[in-house]
């Protein structure tokens, strides 16, 4: 039996989950656990709301609820909806959760331990009208890589380019509206992952098994322009975890807190010690899964992701990991996804568009919807939701084709052997290779 850590991507806590969202990490990776459990192995399935950052500030100011309540009803919402399509997690936790606040700041300590630290005072956007910094989701422009005109701040989600918000052309608030905008100073930390860079492009050359959708991207930021920049993981925010080193304060950094990017990945670590606590199990329990010196070497380890979150993983994540020079467990597996899109279009959170999770558990039951997804996941490019396919697929795949396939070997075995279900010997997981 050989043990086996998958995580899903953390969806954001703004909101419920479209399909596209669903396709590209948290069902295929619901698939690979189901299987690795039917298969005799020991699971441990691990994934967890997202909440820190902007998305969850914006989100909770539109609903008029102080960010805190809105991130604990969302992730109840959330968890009744994974529950509704049968996402097998082992525990489905919460990034502002105490594990992940001690485990960022521990990371953080270690980072600038090693040296992997340094603290830049740099320009951010200010807003007059706002009254306040605009980080990252805080302000929309165009894309200095590719010419999209929504760009967010911290990436574009047309080209997938991390951004700082000072990159962005004709930059404006997402909260006002407002172009009346100023270039602030304010001091921040900055990783330094152009040090790590020869570790990081080493770790990902020894990974030829790996997506070439996950490499591609990968090497694409490894060495864009002048290779891996170093990345600001700090923010002018309320939202978030406070900005200290390991337990101690942070001297400059009051009243900051660490970006919503550098704490998210953390939270696989979190979410597994939330396990043990959920459970009544000790710190030794999640440990046996990340300290390859407390029982992780013979763990393979699997995340799941779409492809805007690959450089995260590949990149900034590893970067955190190797940077603290602590023996933690590294990703074996990176399976990314492309985008899967509505009727032509894009699904879109902020503009309603699509088949959410909630309407479609209101239209049919999970079990459509996770065979069809399943059975169209964007693999190899992009694929196409579209009503007709999901109609004339359910109709001819489901109904025609399995339904008459189950309907004919239940006729036949009661043709055969009567009402009962004849005695066979007890199911053992088959020993394939
Ligand atoms: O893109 C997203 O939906 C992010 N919330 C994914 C985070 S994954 C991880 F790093 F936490
Ligand atoms: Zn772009």
């Amino acid at each position: 039996m050989a043990r086996h850590l998958i995580t899903s991507a953390l969806p954001y806590i703004n909101g419920i989950k479209h399909l596209g969202n669903l396709v590209g990490s948290q069902l295929p990776a619901d698939l690979y656990a189901r299987y690795l459990r039917a298969r005799g192995h020991e699971v441990m399935f691990i994934c967890a709301t997202d909440e820190h950052g902007t998305p969850a500030e914006l989100a909770a100011a539109k609903t008029g609820e102080a960010v805190a309540d809105y991130c604990a009803r969302m992730h109840g919402v959330q968890t009744t909806l994974a529950d509704g399509f049968g996402l097998s997690f082992d525990h489905y936790g919460r990034s502002s959760s105490d594990r992940n606040r001690a485990l960022t700041q521990h990371f953080a300590g270690r980072l600038a331990d090693q040296g992997y630290i340094r603290e830049v005072v740099e320009k951010q956007v200010y807003s007059h009208a706002d009254n306040r910094f605009l980080p990252d989701r805080y302000i929309e422009g165009t894309c200095p890589n590719c010419g999209y005109d929504k760009a967010r701040g911290d990436q574009c989600e047309n080209c997938t380019k991390q951004l700082d918000p000072t990159d962005l052309i004709n930059p404006r608030s997402a909260i006002s509206g407002s172009t009346d905008l100023e270039v602030r100073e304010t001091k921040h930390l900055y990783l330094r992952q152009s040090a790590l860079k020869g570790d990081i492009a080493a770790w990902i050359d020894g990974k030829a098994d790996w997506p070439i959708l996950t490499t591609s991207i990968a090497r694409k930021w490894l060495n864009d322009g002048d290779g891996l920049q170093d990345r600001g993981i700090t923010r002018d925010l309320d939202w978030g975890v406070p900005v200290k080193r390991g337990d101690a304060d942070w001297p400059g950094m009051e009243g900051k807190v660490f970006y919503v990017w550098f704490d998210a990945p953390i939270e696989y670590i979190g979410a597994t010690a939330e396990w043990a606590d959920a459970t009544g199990a000790d710190d030794a329990a999640w440990r046996r899964w990340w300290r390859l010196d407390q029982g992780a070497e013979d763990v393979t380890y699997t995340q799941f992701m779409g492809k805007d979150n690959v450089p995260f993983h590949t990149l900034s994540f590893p970067a955190t990991l190797i940077g603290s020079g602590e023996p933690w467990k590294m990703v074996d597996y990176i399976k990314s996804f492309n985008y899967l899109t509505y009727q032509g279009g894009q699904f879109s959170t902020s503009q309603g568009r699509g088949v959410f999770m909630d309407h479609a558990l209101e239209i049919l039951p999970a079990d459509y919807w996770r065979w069809w997804l399943l059975s169209h996941a964007p693999e190899s490019g992009d694929s196409e939701f579209t009503w007709e396919n999901f109609q004339q697929s359910v109709n001819k795949d489901l109904a025609d084709v399995l339904g008459n396939f189950v309907s004919r070997i239940t006729k036949f075995c009661r043709a055969k052997f009567g009402e009962a279900v004849p005695e066979g010997p007890a199911w053992a997981p088959p020993n394939w290779p």
